[in-house]
């Protein structure tokens, strides 16, 4: 693996302003990822998650709706402030997203085929044959069928199968980071547990850094070099995966650990939670 520092993120912080109600989102947020290495996010509902990731390439309200600040930058050079022509280069083909449901991000009138193609005639131009480079991009992500997937539309296929073909269209462009954000959350457990194997296979095969937000600590375990908890838009502790979920620090972090589901695993009672956390 690389040890090439490819996010620097220092002190970022969101701010939304609508009328005279401000809302801070997240506040000095940072963290360093690097080439191949995954960081997973973790926190409460309306931490601050999602908005931090979204600052990075611009994904939210311009200002003076919602305003960005503090730096991040991408291989040495800054996101924050940079114009849209600048970000709209970086979307997509150096930073990738995918999301919970893909099922929205997918558009319903398209074939799969037309929807992965269109990604690739606007992140690599210089691609001389696009449907072969989606063909490529579906059997990346372990589709049997490349040819039947790319004729299907969205509702044809299954939600597993939405997901594959959402990671198939995030990758199509070789990013350097993938933001996966909640990737796995909606669907069945099985299936939670085959996309996360693809996508630890993708970063291992493409040395690919992924920010991973995640509900599931069991995820967490199995998957993340680094994790962060993040509460009230701060990161509350930070470090490396087996040092926070073996000895958390913080006592919000015990109890996201003691009470969120392992994969496959049922919630735990709150009794047992209590009795685990005067234990500890
Ligand atoms: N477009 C927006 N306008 C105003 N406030 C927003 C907007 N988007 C997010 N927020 C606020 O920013 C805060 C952080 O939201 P964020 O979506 O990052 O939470 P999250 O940690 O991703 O939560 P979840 O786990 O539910 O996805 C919340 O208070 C939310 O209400
Ligand atoms: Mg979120």
């Amino acid at each position: 693996m690389s040890s090439e520092t490819l996010l620097q993120v220092r002190d970022l912080g969101v701010t939304f302003q609508s009328g005279s109600r401000t809302t801070v989102a997240a506040t000095g947020v940072s963290f360093d990822l690097r080439s191949g290495e995954v960081l997973a996010v973790v926190g409460e509902s309306g931490s601050g998650k999602s908005v931090s990731s979204l600052a990075l390439t611009g994904l939210l309200p311009p200002p003076p709706s919602c305003v960005v600040t503090g730096s991040a930058r991408l291989g040495g050079v800054e996101l924050v402030g940079m114009d849209e022509a600048g970000l709209s280069a970086v979307r997509g083909r150096r930073i990738a997203y995918i999301f919970q449901e893909p099922g929205t991000s997918l558009n319903p009138v398209y074939d799969i085929g037309f929807q992965i193609g269109e990604a690739v005639r606007l992140h690599r131009p210089e691609e001389a044959d696009v449907r072969a480079a989606v063909l490529r991009a579906l059997a990346d992500v372990r589709i049997d069928d490349p040819a039947r997937v790319a004729r299907s539309y969205p509702h044809e296929l299954s939600g597993g199968m939405q997901q594959r073909a959402m990671i198939a269209m995030a990758l199509a462009c070789g990013p350097d980071l993938l933001v996966a954000d909640e990737p796995t959350t909606a669907l069945d457990v099985t299936i939670q547990k085959e996309i996360m194997d693809l996508l630890a296979r993708l970063r291992a095969e493409k040395n690919m850094a992924i920010l991973l937000i995640t509900h599931n600590f069991g995820v967490v375990a199995s998957f993340a070099d680094h994790v962060q908890v993040m509460r009230n838009g701060r990161i509350v502790e930070q470090g490396p995966t087996a040092q926070v979920m073996g000895s958390p620090r913080d006592a919000y972090t015990r109890g996201l650990i003691a009470c969120i589901p392992r994969l496959g695993e049922k919630r735990r009672r709150l009794t047992t939670l209590k009795d685990e956390l005067r234990a500890s």
